[in-house]
């Protein structure tokens, strides 16, 4: 497949290029996407036949369900049946923005979006080119983020290519995702809203709002968040969560092939490359995915990465890099 690249300014989308994706979108056909979280993969979530490509283009399991994106709140009524007044007043306090919310789906929501759960995920993204195009296209955006299956999300035009050009009908290319990590995930079908993916709101910022807010998914035995199972965010180089940097001579000694480390700020390693994260944990959250592909582009074999407390946007890169790690750590289980 001959694959469109659309360079759009995010500070001001040039309308008939917006344009030429959204007709992309009306007419069955997949356009890859900036977010303020990461690129997603869009399909029209009301034609099945549209979305069914997005699983081929990943390589997807059918099980694991997609995020419609809308680009009004007064949408999500099109999408779930039954809207929590809970619910209600996230929207009107984190949409636009990364925040998730699980609803009772609507039958009208074709099976293959929400891979045959009762419940549909809902997003309105502030990145003003997702709006746009959301908003031209004149439906819900079926859309997970545009990497291959596995592989670290895309927050860079140029990553979202290397996975998806020739698998898609157009991308847009709107400079980097300023989050860096996927949205927050927040079950609202469930006596306490729970999130079920950590992410730049935390599950305080929506206690804030609700009285009360729990960590669930993982963290509870089942998986509720299907795609928590399979994500593994893994570049191919092994990766190692490090607690306590100062492990970080002894577990690069010894160790075969390129070696790396990311760290807040860089700092003195003995490895061969030290990667900067930035100078907080907004900036890690933002560099991180990159930097995880980045060191496969640099041939690395092994990447020690700083492994952040839980406190607010750490909670989200702790989840995201113990999966890149497998679980792998400075620390003995
Ligand atoms: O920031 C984001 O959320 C990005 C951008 C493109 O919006 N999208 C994204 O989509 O990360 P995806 O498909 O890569 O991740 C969606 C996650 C998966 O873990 C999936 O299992 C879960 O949300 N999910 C979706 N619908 C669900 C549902 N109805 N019930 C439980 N989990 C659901
Ligand atoms: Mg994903």
């Amino acid at each position: 497949m001959n694959t469109e690249v659309l360079k759009i300014n995010p500070d001001a989308p040039d309308a008939a290029l917006i344009e030429r994706a959204a007709s992309v979108i009306r007419g069955g056909g997949l356009a890859a996407f900036p977010t303020e979280t990461v690129y997603g993969l869009g399909a029209d979530a009301f034609n099945p036949s549209a979305v069914e490509k997005i699983f081929r283009a990943k390589g997807r399991p059918a099980d694991n369900p997609l995020i419609s994106h809308i680009s009004e709140i007064s949408q999500v009524r099109l999408l779930a049946r039954e809207i929590p007044p809970e619910a209600e007043c996230l929207m009107e306090r984190f949409w636009g923005g990364p925040l998730t919310i699980i609803l009772k789906k609507r039958p009208e929501v074709p099976a293959v979006v929400s891979a045959g759960l009762d419940t549909v995920s809902v997003r309105m993204p502030s990145h003003s080119v997702a709006h746009e195009l959301i908003r031209r296209s004149g439906t819900p955006i079926a859309a997970p983020s545009a990497n291959l299956s596995g592989s670290p999300s895309p927050t860079t035009a140029a990553h979202c290519m290397a996975d998806m050009l020739g698998r898609v009908d157009v991308i847009i290319d709107g400079g980097d995702s300023l989050i860096g990590l996927e949205s927050t995930v927040v079950d609202m079908t469930g006596p306490v809203p729970t999130v079920l993916r950590p992410g730049a709101i935390t599950a305080e910022d929506i206690a804030s709002v609700t009285g009360r807010c729990v960590y669930g998914g993982e963290s509870s035995g089942a998986p509720k968040c299907p795609g928590m199972k399979y994500t593994h965010y893994s570049p191919r180089a092994d990766v190692v969560a490090v607690s306590d940097m100062k492990n970080a001579a002894a577990l690069l000694a010894g160790a075969k092939g390129k070696t790396a480390v990311i760290d807040l700020c860089g700092g003195d390693y003995p490895a061969d490359v030290v990667y900067d994260a930035g100078a907080d944990l907004a900036s890690y959250a933002a560099r991180l995915f990159y930097l995880l592909r980045r060191a496969d582009e640099d041939g690395v074999s092994l990447i020690l990465a700083r492994l952040p407390g839980p406190e607010g946007i750490g909670a989200a890169i702790r989840n995201r890099l113990l999966k890149a790690a497998g679980g792998r750590t400075d620390k003995p289980c």
